[in-house]
């Protein structure tokens, strides 16, 4: 068995290829540039460009199962994942494992129709749902962070319990590994809810200066989302699914039976990079 990580190069890829080599299986990791981290076996793959595709099969002939991210900011990933799911259907993959996210349902935007349609070909599948990744406040946060000692959104009030990659890419692994596959969709959740505003108190606690939370409107969020290059229509997705947190939607995805809770909490994500938001 060897299992083909798309995205190998991502932030839940990288952890799952860790996390299955250390378990003894063999991984080929993906990325656009054909190259990857040491020790792992890469390949050149690009899910706009059809004639990647066969490279993983020709890299290794026993990929069986695959982890899927699919293309970043594309609004619905379906035809461009479809066609790669058809070819290694035909090349012997047995299983299909799919990052999705809390507020996409079978059927919804992003890769809401790869998980309709894992199920209407009856393939195993397992789809990941995780909430917003902890990983945000050392990525997308980190410049209004340091800069203004802000944290912004758009969710107002609402609480959601952050999640770590690590705790994404340990639910991945049960998926790809279980005997029996899932064939269904799971949320995956950190261990507490937080506010942004409880989110801005703890980082100020662990950095020893004030850090504040400040309310964006839909369009003031549709705005720096496609400042930092996103497409209109896939800001246009993100900013609502952030404003209806503000509704309940991740207290309700929280308190959901249909989930796996996380070990790593906020408090300790937020001590050990401490260094990303000390200027
Ligand atoms: N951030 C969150 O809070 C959150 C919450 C829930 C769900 N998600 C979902 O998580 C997924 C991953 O997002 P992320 O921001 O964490 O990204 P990431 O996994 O850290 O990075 C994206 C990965 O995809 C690869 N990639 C990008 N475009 C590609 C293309 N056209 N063809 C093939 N590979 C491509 C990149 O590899 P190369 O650059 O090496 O090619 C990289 O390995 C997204 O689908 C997102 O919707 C995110």
């Amino acid at each position: 068995m060897t299992i083909l990580i798309t995205g190998g190069t991502g932030k839940t890829g990288l952890k799952l290829a860790h996390l299955l080599s250390k378990a003894g299986h063999a991984v080929v990791l993906t990325s656009r540039k054909g190259e990857v981290p040491q020790p792992f076996k890469g390949v050149k793959f690009d899910w706009l460009e059809p004639s990647t595709f066969t490279n993983p099969f020709d890299a290794d002939p026993a990929i069986d199962r695959v982890y899927v991210v699919g293309p970043i900011g594309v609004l619905d990933t379906l035809p461009h994942v479809k066609p790669f799911i058809d070819l290694a259907v035909t090349k012997g993959v047995k299983r299909f494992v799919v990052l999705s996210g809390s507020p996409v349902g079978k059927g919804g935007p992003v890769a809401g129709k790869v998980h309709e349609y894992l199920e209407e070909i009856g393939v195993d599948y397992a789809v990941l749902r995780p909430t917003w990744f902890m990983e945000n406040f050392s990525t997308v946060f980190v410049a209004p962070i340091r800069a203004h000692n802000q944290i912004v959104s758009v969710a107002k009030d609402g609480r959601l319990a952050f999640v770590a990659v690590d705790d994404i890419a340990k639910a991945a692994s049960d998926a790809l590994l279980d005997e029996k596959s899932w064939n269904s969709d799971r949320f995956i959740v950190g261990p507490e809810l937080f506010s942004y505003d409880e989110v801005a108190a703890l980082l100020s606690e662990v950095l020893g200066r004030e850090i504040k939370y400040k309310r964006l409107t839909e369009d003031e969020s549709r705005l720096i989302l496609t400042s930092v290059g996103l497409d209109a229509e896939y800001a246009s997705f993100l900013a609502k699914a952030e404003a209806r947190i503000a509704d309940g939607s991740e207290v309700a995805v929280f308190e959901s039976d249909n989930k796996i809770v996380g070990k790593k909490h906020l408090k300790e994500f937020f001590e050990t990079n401490r260094e990303t938001w000390v200027i």
